[in-house]
């Protein structure tokens, strides 16, 4: 039986710590965005690709649309954090931790580009991490396939809302472009992989809450 660990972990110098302690441990790497976050990773999907010379309207529309992406990697992160607190089996809380480290990457991808459109994250990222940190434990708690469902089916919706992105985003601006082009691939393979570790299908209603849930996300990202 895989030993349980959602109430007590050791870290390496043998402390202990309890649910609350890791709980605010995550909520508190989710807010650590210091200046550093903001600098483009060595993988940036953006950085060999020309900076357009936009119109104003144009750089409007992109920074509009990075910041709802990056609102959307900020809920990612937490709600992998949250799914991974309450986790019972450590091969697939290791899973969701990785995939939260690469829904990291995305979120200074985001990041570093609404910079180059002279441009900031949403004021409401706090709240969308913490929301989100909230569901996704809540999802958690029902087991881990019905935990890898809700992965499966948040990775689907993000698939395509991105591809939307992609037919809303100005065509002269590649870097963008190729930034949402790269986290959906990721993306992708996120669902992929959560199916093949044996999601369970959510039922309708479910699925249907969740876009719904992500649409009053989007409508507040583009707008603060
Ligand atoms: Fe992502
Ligand atoms: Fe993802």
């Amino acid at each position: 039986m895989p030993q349980n660990t959602l109430m007590t972990k050791n870290d390496r110098n043998g402390r202990r710590y309890s649910a609350l302690d890791q709980a605010l441990m995550r909520l508190q790497q989710g807010f650590n965005r210091d200046s550093s976050s903001a600098a483009p990773s060595k993988n940036y999907p953006a950085a060999a690709l020309p900076q357009a010379d936009l119109s104003e309207s144009a750089r409007r529309r992109a920074a509009g649309l990075m910041r709802v992406n990056h609102a959307g990697e900020v809920s990612a992160q937490a709600l992998y954090h949250g799914q991974a607190l309450v986790s019972r089996d450590p091969e697939i809380r290791k899973h969701l931790l990785h995939a939260a480290a690469e829904e990291r990457a995305h979120l200074q991808w985001c990041e570093a580009r609404l910079g180059e459109l002279g441009a900031r994250p949403s004021r409401l990222s706090p709240f969308w991490y913490v929301g989100s940190f909230a569901i996704g434990a809540f999802a958690g708690v029902a087991g881990d396939r019905w935990n890898l469902g809700f992965v499966e089916e948040t990775e689907r919706q993000v698939v395509e809302h991105l591809e939307s992105h992609l037919e809303q985003l100005p065509r002269e601006d590649q870097r963008s472009r190729a930034i949402v082009e790269a986290m959906k691939a990721d993306e992708t393979r996120h669902g992929d992989e959560a199916a093949a570790a044996g999601a369970y299908a959510l039922p309708p209603p479910i699925k249907a809450l969740m876009r719904r849930v992500a649409g009053v996300m989007k409508f507040g990202a583009y707008r603060l």
